[in-house]
């Protein structure tokens, strides 16, 4: 019996890039590399060639441990930076505060994540420069041990290179290790335009989780350490962890695939080129019942707040493939919405007296035409404690199977709207 891959409509695919196929250069690889025999547990000669290219991408020595996950690169590169009883200074958005199942607490025995605030999901440096010193000293509490940042963000901005200084700087004068989690380290890095060595170690990062998986790779993500006296720990915890994998070649193959002939670089510019062309598109798509359009921002997400008449929802891009907005130097634009942004509003193919503007019109009628035949899933329903009912009513309303009622609660799932409907925050979706 063959299983067909096509059982996502493309036009659902949007809601995370991880539902995204391999780069065909990646998979070919992983067939060639399947058909002979090579050593064991890294000794294979992809395991070699990666650390070779990662110190020539990097323009230093590098020690690399390629992981299946990007959850594994950071609660291990996490471990090696800090004691049980630090705390890992970290945006209250960031992937290891809120989509990691307490892993980065399990892996560091115990350290805390002590989250420090700041616009866009990047970290505020004044918050930063106060948390660093928070009863630093005092036995009885856990010592600021790591700064952590995500690059892009899971919001979809991107640090400049001046915002990664800065709170390195901060870390580093307080005594303290730094952290990226790159997942889309290449999608921040074509988006500025500045060299991998500029982006981590030359601005003061010990430890990089280098992502691949995100960008077209199947299984493979790989903690980069800058320190090489991380070696020995970072070998040893990966092996404690299970990431010591015994065919570690069919992990590097894809690692090596990636990093040649720019393919990594190739696949982010294709997905930032991608983001801002859609984000383009949705801002063209004026809002209803309002004469001056309304302009889906990163911050907004995409969203109308409430369900206007004659228009649908559709099932929206979740990462790294939304709208960029005007850049500037200190404070570059955002690629993408909010990730617990999952829908926003378009004209029904029925609905008539269609006065947009030609090309917003045509999007619409693309997108009318593209719409599923089946329900559109969201995910799962809420939390599941039985207080959501408008939550819930509203993923039925979705998929097609309520009675239509319109719920009582605002039409889109915006971050901060779910969070005063649900007593939980919303199911992660990666
Ligand atoms: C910013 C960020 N970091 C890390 C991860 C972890 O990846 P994984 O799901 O492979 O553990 C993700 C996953 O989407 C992510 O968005």
């Amino acid at each position: 019996m063959s299983i067909s891959t096509d059982v996502i409509p493309s036009n659902q695919a949007f809601l995370s890039d991880n539902m995204a196929g391999a780069s065909p250069e990646i998979a070919q690889a992983v067939a060639a590399a399947a058909a002979g025999y090579a050593l064991s547990y890294g000794d294979d000669p992809f395991t070699g060639s990666v650390r070779h290219r990662l110190s020539e991408i990097f323009e230093r020595e590098v020690e690399v441990f390629p992981v299946s996950t990007g959850t594994a690169a950071n609660c291990l590169g996490l471990a090696a930076l800090t004691p049980p009883w630090g705390s890992v200074l970290c945006h209250p958005a960031s992937h290891i505060n809120v989509d990691e199942c307490g892993a980065p607490e399990f892996f560091t025995g115990g350290a805390k994540l002590v989250t420090v605030p700041g616009h866009d999901s990047k970290i505020d440096p004044d918050a930063l420069r106060e948390a660093v010193r928070r009863r630093a000293g005092d036995v009885h509490s856990v010592q600021p041990s790591v700064v952590s940042i995500s690059q892009a963000t899971e919001r979809g901005s991107v640090y400049a290179l001046d915002e990664i200084r800065r709170p390195a700087t901060i870390a580093k004068d307080a005594g303290l290790r730094c952290h990226m989690d790159g997942a889309r380290f290449a999608n921040a890095l074509d988006h500025l335009g500045v060299t991998p060595a500029e982006m981590t170690w030359q601005a003061g990062i010990d430890v990089l989780s280098f992502g691949a998986t995100k960008n077209g790779a199947m299984t493979a993500d790989v903690i980069v350490s800058f320190d090489p006296a991380l070696a020995s720990e970072l070998a040893f915890r990966a092996k404690r962890a299970g990431q010591l994998a015994s065919k570690m070649r069919f992990h590097t193959v894809q690692l090596d695939a990636y990093l040649t002939d720019g393919l990594w670089l190739r696949n982010a510019r294709r997905a930032n080129t991608m983001a801002a062309r859609l984000g383009d598109g949705l801002k063209a798509i004026p809002a209803p019942n309002s004469s001056a359009a309304r302009r889906p921002t990163s911050s907004s997400a995409a969203c109308p707040s409430r369900q206007p008449k004659g228009f649908s929802r559709r099932a929206t891009p979740s990462t790294t493939i939304a709208g960029r907005r005007a850049s500037s130097a200190s404070s570059p634009p955002s690629l993408t919405p909010p990730k617990t942004s999952t829908s926003f509003w378009t004209r029904s193919a029925a609905t008539p007296a269609d006065h947009r503007p030609e090309p917003a019109r045509r999007l619409a009628q693309r997108a009318a035409a593209a719409a599923p035949s089946t329900p559109i899933t969201l995910g799962t329903t809420c939390c599941g404690s039985g207080k959501c009912r408008r939550w819930r009513s509203a993923v039925l309303r979705e998929t097609g199977t309520a009675s239509g009622r319109r719920p009582a609660y605002a039409q889109h799932v915006g971050a901060g709207t779910a969070r005063t409907a649900c007593p939980r925050p919303l199911p992660g979706r990666g």
